[in-house]
């Protein structure tokens, strides 16, 4: 597992069952035009020349199956037994990222068509100087807080200042480990929310539509659109 110094590798949260998707194969193993959403999106991360690992963490009894599946990428992508929550998934694939891995991106399976020029944009802002950064995008909803019942609103919210938030997210590979190691009773969604608890800042840079998160039936729907849209544009690459 060698990667040339001052390097990026890339991490892989893959071990959920993603059941919001309805029954069947695990979220990272449904296809989109044929192909796995795992494999999607590590051809995203690793058609950036500067990605030189991808670690995925696959399912604890799945991890041939996805080893298999990932074959064809060689040495640059590696898969390990993921974790009982995301954030301990991250965790035992960050134990297997070199530390020569200067800079390290996280980035959900499920955002199976996240667009390669976001993944570069996000490096390039670590590499600039950021010590953590994440892609967002404007709230385009109006959004109102409700009781705990779910019944009754309590609030409208001002979404000026709220962003929703993709991956990759970027970070030092020394903030990311320090993160994740005072992290133990932590319940965040993402990394980020990791590093904010320890007061250090997060920078933001412009998120992308297509690095939509594949959770629902429609969102595959959806992912079919903008793949078979990219195929009409590029027949060679339909990733780019
Ligand atoms: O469930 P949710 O969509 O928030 O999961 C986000 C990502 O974290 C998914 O890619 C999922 O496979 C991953 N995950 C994981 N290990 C878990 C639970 C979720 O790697 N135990």
């Amino acid at each position: 597992m060698s990667t040339p110094p001052g390097g990026t590798a890339a991490i892989v949260p893959a071990a959920g069952r993603g059941e919001r998707l309805g029954p069947g194969a695990p979220k990272a193993l449904r296809s989109i035009a044929g192909i796995p959403i795992l494999v999607h999106a590590v051809r995203s991360l690793i058609s950036c020349e500067r990605v030189g690992l991808v670690v995925v963490a696959a399912p604890p009894d799945g991890v041939s199956e996805v080893r298999d599946l990932l074959l064809p990428f060689g040495e640059t992508v590696q898969v390990v037994a993921g974790g009982d929550t995301r954030q301990r998934s991250v965790a035992l694939a960050l134990d297997a990222v070199p530390e020569e891995n200067d800079i390290v991106l996280v980035h959900d399976a499920a955002r199976a068509l996240t667009p390669p020029a976001l993944v570069t944009a996000v490096i390039e802002a670590v590499a600039a100087g950021c010590e953590a950064v994440i892609p967002v995008l404007p709230v385009a909803d109006t959004i109102k807080a409700v009781d705990s019942s779910g019944t009754n609103v309590t609030a409208t919210v001002d979404r000026s200042s709220l962003r929703a938030v993709q991956t990759p997210q970027g970070f030092r590979r020394s903030l990311l480990v320090k993160a994740h190691a005072s992290a133990i009773s932590a319940d965040t969604t993402d990394d980020a929310g990791l590093v904010e608890r320890l007061g250090i800042p997060v920078a933001v840079i412009p998120g992308h539509t297509e690095a939509f998160k594949v959770t629902t039936p429609f969102d595959l729907i959806l992912a079919e659109a903008v793949f078979a849209a990219r195929a009409a544009r590029h027949p060679e690459e339909p990733g780019a």
